[in-house]
């Protein structure tokens, strides 16, 4: 897992000079796109990026909802909840972007509100270090899943969505220093951590691809 950290982490420096390169066209442009009107229902692209997103983030407060109700009173329950926290934050986000963008929320709603909450809540009763390798596989996939999307809108709409693209690239980060918090509360320690990860990132990508759709 440490070395899909450090690939991880190659992708995402690369991506930031992609965005370093091409940011004084995208300031350039600025002005321009906040005047146009732009509508979700006119962008199959924008109309799933904030679907999956939204349906993504819905997930992650979940899981870690999960795991409060299980570890909220031990030693980890505060670094938990700093993450919940953020977790809260990007779902707001999503939530006033899908109304602003006038985009479709995905019909799955409930279904990853539950399954969000029994991953939580599952790995959670392994213990600790289980709840941290699904963090660490999570944040993974979600780390990959936003710059996929950030280098997806910048080839396809170059110089515009501005505003979006600040907000993935923080979401990005924010889910990456998740990733390394997993790292450092011995997510790797966890039992059966491989088959635990990889089961996890499975069902994330899974996720992923029926909530781009559905
Ligand atoms: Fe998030
Ligand atoms: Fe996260």
């Amino acid at each position: 897992m440490l070395k899909n950290a450090v690939v991880l982490r190659q992708a995402v420096s690369n991506v930031r000079g992609c965005l370093s390169t091409s940011s004084r066209h995208v300031q350039s442009s600025a002005t321009t796109s906040t005047k146009v009107k732009v509508d979700a229902r006119n962008s199959e692209l924008l109309d799933r990026i904030l679907r999956v997103d939204h349906a993504g983030e819905v997930g992650a407060d979940m899981i870690y909802a999960g795991q409060l109700a299980v570890l909220g009173r031990t030693k980890v329950g505060h670094v938990i909840q700093e993450m919940r926290d953020q977790e809260v934050h990007h779902r707001e986000t999503f939530e006033k972007l899908i109304n602003q963008y006038r985009a479709r929320p995905t019909a799955l709603l409930p279904l990853w509100n539950v399954a969000g909450f029994v991953l939580g809540a599952g790995t959670a009763l392994l213990g600790s270090q289980a709840a941290m390798a699904c963090t660490v596989a999570v944040e993974t996939t979600i780390g990959q899943h936003y710059n996929n999307q950030i280098r997806e809108l910048m080839e396809k709409h170059p110089g515009e969505f501005t505003e979006l693209l600040q907000t993935l690239k923080q979401f990005r980060d924010e889910e990456l220093e998740h990733l390394d918090t997993g790292l450092k509360h011995d997510a790797e320690q966890a039992p059966a951590y491989r088959a635990l990860t990889k089961v996890i990132q499975t069902g994330c990508k899974a996720a992923i691809w029926i909530s781009e759709k559905v």
